[in-house]
């Protein structure tokens, strides 16, 4: 986790950091710092704990000048989240400043070796351990980046670092392994570094994304990029193609409300140019010189984290259905560590928003290592496993700042969907059937908008329920991955806990939970599954528990059993999860709204998780 930004060129570099830090406040927001080197060459680090306006008042006091600086902020995995553990660490005198993304697996060995030659550490972390590493190896006459490249040959695990010293300044060592780090080329005498393109965008739109091994000089005349093994290396400059406003609240109180509105126009961008209404089919560019492969394919293995991880659910259930292919899902997380069977004919796709997250990329590495196929369904453009991965879909939602995923799953969902038509066309699927999965997808983003309007009724939905210890979702089918996203976004955001369950599942277990303070959220649009669902709604009912239902049409059946019904409009079995979603989002998003928690950043999660 963790964000890092970095400046040098002939403004203040002060400002700059800041801006950018706040841009990257979504994957950490628990300490914050900056380090300047003045035009006396003097290093100047200032850090505080807790967010970013902290450290923006105490730079605001303490007025430091400098156009070469590093800043950084934190989500802490080693050592409590105070100032002392707070990035930037420093070595010696004061005289190298380092900030750190990610884990270094053998700080503690590092440590003793240090200590032993008389080095003190100051913090908790992992990072002192690098930085003093540096000042260790750094022999006399050799510039910065020679001392870096020297301790990272030392280091094991996963970085993304950018380094300053007083003894080699106006200069920048930024490098990667396994963390997401760039560079951001800019125009006139100046150059940057962020985690991610929101880092660097307001000041320029040319990237270059480092691969795991990279390291780069920076200097306000220029960058060079060089890879650990194989000296200077030539990295290719990206284009931005999405501007400031899209990572802007433009006029919404928050990001989550913002990108849960931007939906209709997020669906509109992920279907742009790929369906084929003729033919009943699609075009996904990413994966058309793949056929061969895609052909060959006789099972999937999903894996994601998180809500991706409910889109890959989503994705099993649609796959089996409609493509008659075998899908299995694994947390990422679990499948790296197992010994999984990657039999001939086994795709692994992997599915993230932010293309960065550590156990995703993991189990990616992990099944590329046993010779699988790979595939990315990810939103983020030039991210890692967008870039690991053999071919893939890209979702084209924009930069989603909220750190409770929203317009990503629907995306990825019909990502998905797109995905598995073009598979069953492939198999079983005939031109008509293509044709209709290509009409309720194409509808999608109106009716998305026309759901959008029950925004007040679930304001007032929420007033009801706020003050609610628990709740309990349940769905069935292409439903119960609603169900565990629609309590994941509750628990992430408002911090009522929340279970997800398959509806006839609860009757083992979950129904003892059930009485009058329990509210239980049903998820009963009209689809094969309906009937029994509403069997599951009596039993529920049957306990005294309050039942909002979510429905797609008047639904009779339901009548004088629920409390509550959401109505939603409606479409295929397999595309209906999109359009019960929703509701679901702005449940949550009321519900902690009314309960005053930060909904773009609640406690203890961050956007993109990049540690183990
Ligand atoms: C974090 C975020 C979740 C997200 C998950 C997976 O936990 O808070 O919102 O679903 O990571 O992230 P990815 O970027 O891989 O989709």
């Amino acid at each position: 986790m963790c964000g890092i930004v970095a400046y040098v060129g002939d403004k203040e570099a002060a400002p700059i950091l800041l801006e950018g830090l706040k841009r990257l406040e979504y994957r950490g927001y628990d300490s914050a710092g900056i380090a300047l080197l003045d035009s006396n060459d003097e290093l100047t680090i200032i850090k505080r704990a807790g967010k970013i306006v902290e450290l923006e008042g105490a730079i605001l006091d303490e007025a430091p000048t400098g156009s070469c600086g590093i800043a950084h902020t934190r989500w802490a995995t080693h050592g409590a989240p105070n100032q002392t553990n707070a990035h930037p660490h420093f070595s010696g005198t004061c005289d190298i400043a380092l900030v750190h993304n990610g884990i270094i697996e053998n700080a503690g060995a590092l440590r003793t070796m240090l200590t032993g030659v008389g080095y003190t550490f100051l913090s908790e972390t992992d990072t002192e351990a690098v930085v003093h590493l540096i000042d260790h190896l750094w022999e006399e006459g050799e510039p910065l980046e020679h001392a870096v490249a020297a301790a990272l040959g030392e280091v094991e695990g996963a970085y993304g670092i950018a380094v300053v010293s007083s003894r080699d300044p106006n200069k920048i060592v930024v490098a990667r392994n396994g963390s997401p780090l760039l560079v951001g080329v800019g125009r006139n005498g100046e150059m940057l570094a962020g985690s991610d393109a929101t880092a660097v965008i307001a000041e320029t739109r040319e990237v270059v994304y480092l691969d795991d091994g990279d390291y780069a000089v920076l200097t306000a005349e220029g960058y060079r990029t060089y890879h650990l093994r194989d000296g200077e290396v030539e990295r290719s400059i990206h284009q931005v193609t999405w501007d400031l406003s899209t990572i802007e609240k433009g006029g919404y109180d928050h990001f989550m409300l913002k990108e849960i509105f931007e939906q209709p126009n997020s669906l509109r961008d992920v279907m742009r140019g790929r369906l084929l209404e003729e033919e009943g089919d699609v075009r996904l560019g990413g994966i058309a010189d793949h056929g061969e492969t895609l052909s060959e394919i006789r099972r999937i293995v999903i894996t994601a984290c998180g809500t991706s991880w409910h889109a890959g659910l989503e994705a099993e259930y649609m796959m089996e259905e409609l493509a008659r292919i075998p899908v299995d899902v694994e947390y990422a997380s679990e499948f790296r560590y197992r010994n999984p069977v990657l039999e001939d004919g086994t795709l692994l796709l992997a599915i993230s928003q932010s293309g960065e997250t550590a156990d995703t990329l993991a189990a990616l590495r992990e099944a590329k290592n046993r010779g699988a196929p790979t595939m990315g369904v990810v939103n983020a453009v030039g991210s890692t496993i967008a870039r690991d991965t053999d071919f893939g879909i890209y979702l084209h939602a924009g930069p989603e700042i909220g750190v409770a995923s929203t317009k990503a799953f629907t995306s990825q969902i019909v990502a998905l969907a797109m995905f598995t038509l073009h598979m069953g066309r492939r198999r079983n699927l005939s031109a008509l059937q293509g044709r209709e999965f290509v009409q309720a997808l194409k509808a999608l983003p109106d009716q998305v908008e026309h759901l959008l309007e029950m925004n007040d009724a679930i304001r007032a939905l929420a007033e009801e329920y706020h003050e609610a210890s628990n709740f309990l979702y349940l769905g069935r089918g292409f439903q119960f991955p609603v169900a565990l996203e629609g309590a994941l976004k509750l628990k992430e955001v408002s911090y009522i806990h929340a279970e997800g369950y398959p509806a006839a599942e609860m009757k083992h277990g979950p129904i003892a939970l059930i009485d009058a303070e329990m509210p239980v959220v049903c998820l009963a649009p009209r689809d094969p599954v309906f009937q029994k669902v509403v069997s599951n709604v009596e039993e529920v009912k049957a306990r005294g528990g309050r039942i909002i239902a979510v429905v797609s049409d008047a639904a009779p059946e339901l009548r004088g059993k629920v409390d509550h019904l959401i109505t939603v409009p409606q479409t295929i079995p397999a595309l209906q999860p999109v359009l019960t979603t929703v509701p679901l989002q702005l449940l949550a998003y009321h519900i902690a709204l009314l309960r005053g928690t930060n909904v773009d950043q609640p406690r203890n999660l961050a956007k993109s998780v990049t540690v183990e």
